[in-house]
């Protein structure tokens, strides 16, 4: 089976979230199992640097306004397959998603690429019989295909969160090449705009996001005004849980880490815990409760309760360190938080991979208090590593942290904390749990951390289950 996968991230190249890490881990996996899995990403400068070789294989003319655009072929360096679209003006930067006037026609072309080369195939003997679309920025493909007509390989456009869809004025509609008859409601048109993820949501031949519980939720108010069409298309909607790439993330392994340790050795950590702390300018006081985030600064991951949090972390000398960056006033309420406290609150701002690692390696504790999370990825990694998620149990973390109630902890299934609303006193209740059972119960505690670093968190039941879904849809 011949699978064209279409995105805009892919790690550690190109990275802005979880998108990256999938881009990089799903079609390594689905390769595993047999399939011919070939990547289509622009030619942003850092992927045309690691690619080789840079084999130009079709010219496309102008498209959308953005010059010459041409598609190379070549590998990345971990040796998956790789197409670019080579169109410097309009992929002259790193960063996918700088706002621009351009955004929509940057990525109308990406999207129309994608079409192009799942039809007509790459010119020496390769082509899909299916193309995998990823998020908005490649929604308009399956759109382009179907528009299209027959024959065309089938598509598949996977959700991996619905609070970005790529909405764009009206008048685009001739620049993106898209007949007029195509904006209406079961069309591209989303309440008088052209949206980039419903085209994708209408036209794809099936449909997925990244953990059940979120497939489900998406059905309503989480589906953002889209539910109509989720429900519409529930049939062909599958929630297919992400996996952890095992040869990334394995703290017996980890370059980044200061010392290595498997999961029957949780305690082998507190030498990453003293580091850390060292690193950040916390406390080095080995009995502190280190509870860690490392998330994007944005709205939907409800950092805004962590802050109202404060007092609680002051009052119980609990240490919190953050990684991130975003929305500039979330970064500002961090550094003065950090600014209060001083050796209990440590903010980095910024995007480091490294400290990510040792993050998860080093803390007690990854809280993840997502108001949504289509399926979350940190807190697998978090489980990998031995620091207990405190997650809200929404999307994803519903569907990986498994809450330290009574009766979790003796039927030996509890992996974390959860709490469900959304709310500063909901997150307060989880952490005061989490802290008891840090101070008074070690041991469970331990008992905790060696089944979430001991459980199989591979892609390979993902990749299984997307390729049933292609064969489904393949007939
Ligand atoms: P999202 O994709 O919504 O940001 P995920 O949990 O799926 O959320 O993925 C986030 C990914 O980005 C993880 O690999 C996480 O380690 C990484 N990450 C987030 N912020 C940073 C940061 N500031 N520095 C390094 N890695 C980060
Ligand atoms: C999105 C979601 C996140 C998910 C990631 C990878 O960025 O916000 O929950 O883990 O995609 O699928």
């Amino acid at each position: 089976m011949r699978v064209l996968f279409a995105g805009t991230e892919l790690f550690p190249h190109v990275k802005v979230g979880g998108l990256a890490d999938v881009m990089a881990a799903l079609p390594k996996a689905l390769r595993a199992l047999g399939a011919d899995v070939r990547l289509l990403l622009p030619g942003y400068p850092a992927l045309k640097r690691v690619t080789a070789p840079l084999e130009p294989v079709m010219a496309l003319g102008n498209l959308m306004g953005g010059g010459e655009a041409r598609i190379l072929r070549g590998r990345c360096p971990a040796g998956l397959p790789l197409y670019l679209l080579d169109q410097p003006a309009f992929f002259h930067t790193d960063e996918p998603y700088a706002a621009s006037g351009e955004l929509p026609l940057r990525f109308g072309a990406l999207a129309w690429a994608v079409a192009h080369l799942g039809r007509n195939g790459d010119g020496q003997g390769w082509r899909p019989d299916l193309v995998h679309a990823h998020d908005w920025p490649t929604g308009l493909a399956p759109a382009y295909l179907a528009l299209g007509g027959e024959p065309r390989p089938r598509t598949v456009l996977t959700i991996h969160n619905l609070a970005y869809q790529g909405l764009f004025p009206a008048d685009l509609l001739e620049p993106l090449a898209l007949p007029l008859d195509a904006f209406q409601p079961d069309g591209v048109e989303f309440y008088g705009r052209i949206g980039f993820l419903k085209a994708g949501l209408v036209y794809a031949d099936g449909l997925t996001t990244v953990s059940p519980t979120y497939a489900r939720e998406i059905l309503g108010p989480a589906g953002l005004g889209l539910e109509g069409v989720l429900r519409q298309r529930n049939g062909r909607l599958r929630g297919i849980l992400n996996g952890v790439d095992e040869t990334v993330w394995n703290p017996a392994t980890d370059p980044h880490l200061p010392r290595l340790y498997g999961p029957d050795h949780p305690e082998a950590r507190s030498a990453g815990k003293a580091e850390l702390q060292r690193e950040l300018g916390l406390q080095e006081a080995p009995g502190a409760f280190l509870v860690a985030i490392v998330s994007r600064f944005a709205a939907e991951k409800g950092l805004d309760l962590v802050l109202e949090a404060q007092p609680w972390f002051a009052a119980h000398q609990v240490q919190l360190a953050v990684l991130g960056q975003g929305e500039p006033e979330l970064e500002a309420r961090f550094l003065a938080a950090a600014r209060l406290h001083p050796g209990q609150v440590a903010v980095h701002l910024g995007y480091d991979e490294g400290l990510s690692h040792r993050m998860y390696g080093g803390a007690d504790a990854l809280l993840v208090p997502s108001r949504q999370e289509p399926c979350g990825l940190t807190q697998m990694y978090a489980l990998r590593y031995g620091a207990l998620p405190i997650v809200r149990a929404t999307g994803g973390l519903a569907d990986t942290v498994v809450d330290a109630t009574t009766e979790a902890m003796a039927a030996e299934r509890a992996t974390g904390f959860t709490f469900l609303e959304p709310q500063t006193a909901a997150l307060q209740g989880a952490l005061t749990r989490a802290l008891a059972l840090f101070r008074d119960h070690p041991a469970a505690w331990a008992g905790l951390q060696r089944r979430g670093m001991a459980q199989d968190a591979s892609w390979r039941p993902a990749a299984q289950a997307y390729l049933a879904f292609y064969e489904q849809l393949l007939g």
